[in-house]
């Protein structure tokens, strides 16, 4: 074991003759150096396994191992593939061609009896270079980490995105939901005028009774599942396992809320959902919320259009009972190839400052991206918009 200071450089250097290795250790004496010296090609793998070295210097012709084969072994192994080296040679041949790692890294061929001047300054000029390359890698290393670190700060913050637009989305319904809650109460209300009118005036129908109380009954149900809908949708549910989600289902619920709006807007929904789609491996809330971005981005669309017959169209259907398929279809006015381009960056939006975050499509192509699945949109101005989702059934 060596106790030298290990911030060093070390040099290998490999000659079966003594007298040899110690006149190249006179020479590079001169530079503040490691040398480790080796008497033959096994020993240099030896202690290669030892140290870490950047550079090593070796004679062609030894015994047993020689220099080309040496320095081929050093190449197909990962600990010493990249040590450049320096072959010495007492003979000048143009048989260097042989070694066939030549192309693979840094080489020299130095032949006996060489100038010290000359191998000082061919030593500095690779040990120089494996200094930088080196430090090259440090950086790269370093600004790995810093990627890894910006990678996670980007997904948390996209996780809060995701949060913000739900939030934003649950600012857009809540309007509806209060449409929707409104009617089932003042059918309550109206029922139950009715029903202590009745009693007061001693009329007591048994059966009448008992279906104004269902329907009170009926009524309350409606309005407990429209709540449940909206406090699983508030959830956030970045961190839950992952489920086995009903495609159909998780499209059928953003109507639960949206229904009456598109009513009051003369907007028809066609409805065409495949029986048997295997079910989607995924974030049942995310996915809903995917579908609620892009049917409320079709009402926005249509609400702006002059034309008569306004439709959404939601279908699904599945590819060889692997993949899911749900297109969402209007028939607004469809967009310009210029729009269609940004459609997916955050923060565009061509809605009025104050109508539209310009988050709603971004976010749902993250959503669908981590569900490895795929979004596409076909758009033809006058004639309308399809978004198609591909999901991987499993
Ligand atoms: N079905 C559609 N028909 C026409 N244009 C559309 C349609 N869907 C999206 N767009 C265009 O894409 C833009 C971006 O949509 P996105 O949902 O990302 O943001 P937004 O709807 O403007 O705002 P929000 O964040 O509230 O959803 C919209 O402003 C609109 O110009
Ligand atoms: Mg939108």
């Amino acid at each position: 074991m060596n106790n030298m200071d290990n911030t060093k450089q070390k040099i290998l250097i490999v000659d079966d003759k003594a007298p040899n290795i110690y006149a190249l250790k006179l020479i590079l004496d001169k530079l503040d150096v490691e040398v480790i010296e080796a008497l033959s090609g096994n020993e240099a793998l030896f202690q290669a396994l030892e140290h870490d070295f950047d550079l090593a210097i070796i004679d062609i012709q030894m015994p047993e191992m020689d220099g080309y084969e040496l320095a081929q072994i050093m190449r197909e192994e990962d600990n010493t593939k990249d040590i450049p080296i320096i072959f010495l040679s007492a003979i000048y041949s143009n048989d260097f061609h042989i070694f066939k790692g030549y192309s693979t890294g840094a080489v020299d061929f130095i032949t006996k009896p060489y100038k010290s001047e000359i191998l000082l300054s061919k030593v500095k000029v690779f040990l120089e270079i494996k200094k930088q390359k080196k430090d090259l890698q440090e950086l790269v290393g370093e600004l790995k980490k810093h990627k890894n670190h910006l990678q996670e700060l980007v997904d948390q913050q996209a996780q809060e995105l995701i949060q913000t637009e739900k939030l934003s989305a649950i600012g857009e319904l809540s309007a509806s939901i209060t449409h929707e809650l409104k009617q089932p109460l003042n059918s309550i209300q109206i029922i139950a005028q009715y029903l202590t009118r009745e009693i007061d005036d001693n009329k007591f129908e048994k059966n009448e009774f008992s279906k104004l109380l269902k329907d009170i009954s009926n009524q309350t149900l409606k309005m407990s599942h429209i709540m449940d809908h909206m406090m699983d949708f508030c959830r956030r549910t970045n961190t839950g396992n992952i489920q086995s989600v009903n495609i159909n289902e998780a499209i059928k619920n953003p109507f639960i809320i949206l229904g009456k709006k598109l009513l009051v807007q003369n907007i028809k929904v066609i409805m065409d959902l495949g029986s048997d789609l295997p079910n989607i491996q995924g974030y049942s809330i995310q996915l809903e919320q995917v579908f609620l971005n892009l049917i409320l981005n079709a009402m926005h669309a249509l609400s702006a259009c002059n034309k008569k017959d306004k439709t959404i169209e939601i279908k699904t259907y599945s590819i060889n009972n692997d993949s899911v398929i749900v297109e969402i279809k209007d028939n607004a006015d469809g967009m310009t190839d210029d729009i269609k381009e940004k459609i997916f960056q955050s923060f565009f939006t061509t809605k009025e400052t104050g109508q539209g975050t310009g988050l709603g499509l971004s976010i749902s192509k993250r959503i669908i991206d981590n569900h490895n699945a795929s979004i596409k949109v076909e758009s033809e101005i006058g004639i309308g918009t399809t978004f198609a989702i591909v999901l991987k059934g499993g």
